[in-house]
């Protein structure tokens, strides 16, 4: 990994270990919740046979949901330890303990044999990595064949605005977001096929008025304040507003996609 990419990696896995994004964004780190999460694990077609990898898993609240619901073995990957502790901690008062694991990895240098799984998924985090392709290489790398990947994150269909293309709209998945046409002919170049890629908008609306909602209320202490975010971030409320726009002027949008390892 760069260094410039290793620093970004560190400073989001930071930014996502603040007890603030849980007060923001509730459990799940991505639109939808956990509602797209069983849309995506269906849409992947996850099975109780299924080994299934989540890549950037976060506090591990999907592959929790994936081994309870699913009844597949789930190993979660992440760059933040911390999250990665919170995953194993949850999953072991969860009495999941047997069907889950975590440990700490890059992305783009996933520590895993050839072939080992048959599902990898990969929530909001893709437009996060030092690469996108060595990503989907990598995702693509660990399956067995014929085994699926699914992912969900943000796509643009305009250049996004001056005020989310700073490391805020980077780490919320927004700044460096493709096209839907460019996650598939990224799909494409790393060699899945069968692939199918649905619009999810609703899930952003939803995220919005609840961030919206938490930011008010948060408004009234000083929590925010001293939530311990970066002082570059400027004003969440603003970025928030200004992402509240150009997702309504179609600028942006969410998807999720699934496609074949042959
Ligand atoms: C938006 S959160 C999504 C978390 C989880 N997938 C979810 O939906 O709840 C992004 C996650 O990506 C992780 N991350 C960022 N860069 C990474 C990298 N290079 N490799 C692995 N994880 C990374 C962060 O630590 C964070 O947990």
């Amino acid at each position: 990994m760069s260094d410039a990419s290793q620093n970004l990696a560190s400073c989001c896995a930071g930014l996502y270990e603040l007890p603030i994004v849980e007060q923001l964004l509730g459990e799940s780190f991505h639109p939808g919740g956990i509602k797209l999460t069983r849309r995506l694990a269906d849409a992947s077609l996850v099975s109780p046979k299924s080994a299934v990898l989540d890549v950037a898993c976060g506090n591990g609240s999907s592959a929790r949901l994936i081994a309870a619901e699913f009844g597949a073995t789930v190993t979660g990957c992440d760059y933040s330890a911390l999250n990665l502790q919170r995953a194993t901690d949850a999953a072991q008062a969860a009495g999941l303990s047997d069907k889950t694991q975590f440990l700490r990895a890059s992305a783009v240098q996933l520590p895993f044999a050839p072939e080992s799984f048959d599902v990898s998924l990969c929530e909001c985090s893709l437009c996060l990595f030092e690469s996108m392709d060595t990503a989907l290489q990598q995702l693509h790398f660990v399956l067995k064949p014929g085994g699926r990947i699914g992912f969900s994150d943000f796509f643009l269909n305009a250049p996004v605005p001056d005020s989310l293309n700073g490391l805020l709209g980077k780490v919320l998945c927004v700044a460096n977001a493709p096209s839907a046409e460019g996650y598939r002919e990224a799909l494409s170049r790393a060699g899945f096929e069968f692939i199918r890629i649905r619009s999810v908008n609703w899930t952003l609306t939803d995220m919005i008025q609840r961030i919206k909602r938490q930011l008010k209320l948060l408004a009234t202490t000083s929590a925010l304040a001293n939530a311990g975010l970066p002082t570059d971030f400027g004003d969440p409320a603003q970025t928030l507003a200004d992402l509240e726009s150009f997702i309504a002027t179609g600028g942006a949008g969410y998807l999720i996609a699934t496609a074949r390892r042959p």
